[in-house]
């Protein structure tokens, strides 16, 4: 097996981000993302690649509000588990945060001790008032039918 990288994301990388996030959607553990959507957000992620090129692991970044970031779309491929990527992804997307001076990052996932190992507590959704003005809104599981788990880390 290549010895796989963290790096930022590369145009190269979106169908693989997007063939990770289906498979994962699929398992309706986080929610599938479309190319259009990842191309125009290609710059909020950071992937981990083999040299060959294939993308093994992703996760991103995106800005909220001027105080507020949010980590998204993090995936492992399964025989890459287990092995401290998911952590060095989540951690490249907190040190972007503040590397770009925005102090609270939130994170809206089914695995709370994953994300608890990183620093994140669980906090309410009615502290998170800018995520549902600029996405909730448009998600067709808002508001009754979400079931993802609000954590945030002040950083
Ligand atoms: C959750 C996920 C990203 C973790 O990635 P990973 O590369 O296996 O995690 P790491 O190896 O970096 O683990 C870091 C730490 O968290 C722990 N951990 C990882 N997954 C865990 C889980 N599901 N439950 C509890 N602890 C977990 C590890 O044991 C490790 O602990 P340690 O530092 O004490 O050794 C990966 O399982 C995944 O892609 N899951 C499917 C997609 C998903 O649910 N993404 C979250 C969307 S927000």
């Amino acid at each position: 097996m290549n010895k796989p990288i963290l790096r930022k994301a590369i145009i190269h990388d979106i169908e693989g981000i997007y063939n990770l996030l289906l498979e994962f959607g699929k398992a309706g553990k986080l929610l599938p993302r479309s190319l259009s959507e990842l191309y125009s957000h290609l710059r909020d992620f950071f992937v981990i690649a083999t040299s060959k090129g294939k993308t093994v692991g992703c996760g991103a970044l995106s800005i909220i509000w001027k105080d507020l970031a949010e980590i998204r779309s993090v995936a492992i491929h399964p025989d890459y588990q287990k092995q401290g990527w998911g952590k060095r992804i989540v951690e490249a997307c907190l040190s972007e945060s503040l590397t770009l001076g925005i102090y609270r990052v939130f994170v809206l996932t089914y695995e709370k001790e994953f994300f608890k190992k990183l620093g994140f507590e669980v906090t309410d959704r009615s502290h998170l008032p800018e995520k549902i003005w600029v996405d909730c809104f448009r998600c067709p599981k808002y508001p009754d039918n979400c079931d993802e788990i609000p954590m945030i880390i002040e950083l």
